[in-house]
């Protein structure tokens, strides 16, 4: 017998002497801490019931008892003996509660992970597949048994592949990626663009895998061609009211002037003078429809870039409302063309919500590169206005919501958000990939 063991046989002895000689409920108590002190050293029910036979048939065995003397000790000894096993009997209620308690969380994780709308999987550390939830198969079409077990990797598309891998190790190595994008092979043989989430999946403090979310983006890319697509016809009808504002009304305007020219020569001299004047009008109409139609298409976009375009704009809406407009920094190199035109019409709606709600002296534009994000804030110095207010007013004006929707078909995102001075901030940032066009020159 060990020494833990024989104190502890020992304690029993004297303990249960006591209680038969009369100690009652403080040798009662010895009983109920002898069983606790069993417990903690991590003995079981067993060892206790050895250690009671054993002190029960020594110290019973030693006396001859009477029937009366006889019954009365086995019903105290029997008391003792359940005092001692008292512990026992609530630790194990404990862990049956706990028990319960976890079941029920497992299986409200379980309902959450099996009706989940998303995929939620997980990783082993060598990124095998390991669990899977039922909505994979109704996203991928692949059965989960195909892929239990198998490399995640093969299930991404191949030019995903290094990144996914790249994902999968920094989360393994306990950093928590951004929401990311990688397209997931489907039996079909289609590919369906996912936006994923990924974290470290810990037990008992360690970094056993990986833990996935992956959503299934396929109608949101499509709604996002479909507008870009739209904005693509818009731009096209535009440059189309560009030239005939341009041409068409410039040519009658020309023929406006021959004719004018022409009546002159047959007027005396100072009807020919108030025709002068006339003239000079349509000159200026001339010159307003000219600036019009650029700034409604500008040419100068396509040619030169945003900034030129943007000066070419600011200036015309300076001098048509006489707001000070500054453009701070610059958009550095050329970007996408449809990155170009959102950014040129959303400054164009920017400035003529200042021009018609903000009472606003001036405005600054400034250009910022973040990284791979440019950031482009149209600032006035005008009333503000209330924002919450305005996004719940409903039949509000297109403007803003035009502005979101050019920036959604580019992958860009708007703040709003009031000046020191309570006016108006407008922050668009859109990504801007680090090889984007080259050179400052004309695009084909
Ligand atoms: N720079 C600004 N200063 C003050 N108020 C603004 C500014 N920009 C927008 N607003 C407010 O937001 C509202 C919505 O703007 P918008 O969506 O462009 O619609 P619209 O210009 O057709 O009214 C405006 O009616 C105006 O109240
Ligand atoms: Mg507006």
């Amino acid at each position: 017998m060990n020494r833990e063991l024989r104190v502890l046989t020992q304690r029993y002895t004297l303990a249960l002497r006591d209680y038969l000689a009369g100690r009652g409920e403080a040798a009662l108590q010895e009983a109920y801490d002898l069983g606790r002190q069993a417990l903690a050293q991590g003995l079981g029910v067993h060892d206790l019931a050895a250690i009671q036979h054993r002190v029960l048939v020594k110290s019973l065995m030693k006396r001859t008892w009477n029937r009366e003397e006889a019954s009365r000790t086995l019903r105290a000894v029997g008391r003792f003996v359940v005092e001692s096993l008292l512990p026992f009997e609530m630790s194990h209620r404990r862990s049956q509660e706990v028990n319960a308690a976890l079941r029920e969380s497992e299986e409200r994780y379980r309902s959450v992970v099996d009706t989940a709308r998303d995929i939620i999987f997980t990783l082993s550390p060598d990124a095998r597949i390991r669990s899977v939830n039922p909505v994979f198969e109704t996203v991928t079409g692949w059965s989960r048994t195909e892929w239990i077990g198998r490399d995640f990797l093969l299930l991404v598309q191949p030019d995903d592949r290094p990144r996914a891998a790249e994902l999968h190790r920094s989360a393994l190595e306990g950093k928590m990626p951004p929401v990311f994008e990688l397209g997931i092979g489907a039996k079909s043989g289609v590919t369906i663009p996912g936006e994923f989430v990924a974290t470290a999946l810990v037990q008992d403090a360690r970094i056993v895998g990986v833990l996935c979310v992956a959503r299934d983006i396929t109608d949101r890319k499509r709604a996002e061609e479909a507008l870009r697509h739209l904005n693509e016809a818009l731009e096209e009808e535009v440059k189309r009211i560009a030239h005939a504002l341009h041409d068409e009304a410039g040519q009658l305007l020309a023929s406006v002037h021959i004719g004018l020219a022409e009546i002159a020569r047959d007027l005396p001299a100072h009807g020919a003078q108030r025709l002068d004047n006339v003239r000079a009008l349509l000159v200026k109409i001339e010159e307003q429809l000219r600036h019009l139609s650029h700034e409604l298409r500008p040419t100068i976009l396509d040619d030169l870039g945003l900034l030129p375009a943007l000066e070419f704009l600011a200036d015309g809406v300076s001098r048509r409302t006489g707001l000070q407009i500054v453009i701070d920094g610059s958009p550095g190199r050329r970007l996408s063309a449809p990155t170009e035109t959102a950014l040129y019409r959303i400054v164009q709606e920017a400035l003529t919500n200042v021009t018609k709600h903000a009472q606003a002296t001036r405005v600054t534009i400034t250009f910022m590169r973040r990284g791979l994000a440019l950031i482009c804030a149209v600032r006035d110095d005008g009333v503000g206005f209330d924002m919450p207010a305005e996004l719940a007013r409903r039949g509000r004006g297109l403007g803003l919501t035009g502005i979101q929707e050019r920036l959604y078909a580019v992958s860009g995102t708007l703040d709003i958000v009031a000046t020191s001075r309570g006016g108006t901030q407008l922050i668009i940032t859109v990504p801007v990939e680090a090889d984007s066009a080259e050179s400052d020159s004309p695009r084909g």
